[in-house]
């Protein structure tokens, strides 16, 4: 049921502990660990409202890029004893949409992800990430608090 477990990381406390979990269970059903993290760069639609001229918008997008690779960097790190296979994915979008895409593609068994991201407003119980995954994924997701 395990095979392939996909896990969502954007930096934050909840989704290192959703990592943890993601071990937790892939050390018992030998599992293998898609780690992703997804960057949002400026869309047409901002562009729009606040004209930009293409160097700073590309500077800006390569900055993004930086960022995401150094947080699956961490997840790397966070892995390194970690026995079954690793897989780490940069992707570009929309996260709650690239997430759900990347687990079709994969064909994940299940995704781990953490309720709360970097925003950290701690009224709300879920994210607008784990609460759009949790609605759209075809596989079972675990929400980890
Ligand atoms: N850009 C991202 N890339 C990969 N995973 C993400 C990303 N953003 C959030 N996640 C995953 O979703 C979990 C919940 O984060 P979410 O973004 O939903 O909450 P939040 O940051 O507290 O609130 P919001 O972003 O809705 O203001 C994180 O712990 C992480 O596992
Ligand atoms: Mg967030």
């Amino acid at each position: 049921m395990f095979k392939k477990i996909l896990v969502p990381v954007d930096g934050s406390e909840g989704s290192w502990r959703a990592l943890n979990s993601a071990v937790e269970i892939g050390e018992k059903f030998g599992s293998e660990l898609e780690v992703v993290n997804v960057i949002q760069p400026y869309n047409n639609a901002a562009l729009l409202a606040v004209p930009l001229d293409h160097a700073t918008v590309s500077q800006g997008n390569s900055e993004l890029e930086k960022i995401g690779d150094k947080v699956l960097e961490m997840a790397q790190e966070r892995l390194a004893n970690y026995a079954g296979k690793t897989q780490f994915h940069l992707e570009v979008g929309h996260p709650s949409e690239r997430v759900v895409a990347l687990s079709k593609k994969l064909e994940a068994d299940a995704i781990v992800i953490g309720s709360r991201g970097l925003s950290g407003i701690a009224e709300f119980f879920l994210g607008s990430v784990s609460s759009k995954v949790a609605q759209y994924a075809n596989v079972p997701v675990l929400i980890v608090k």
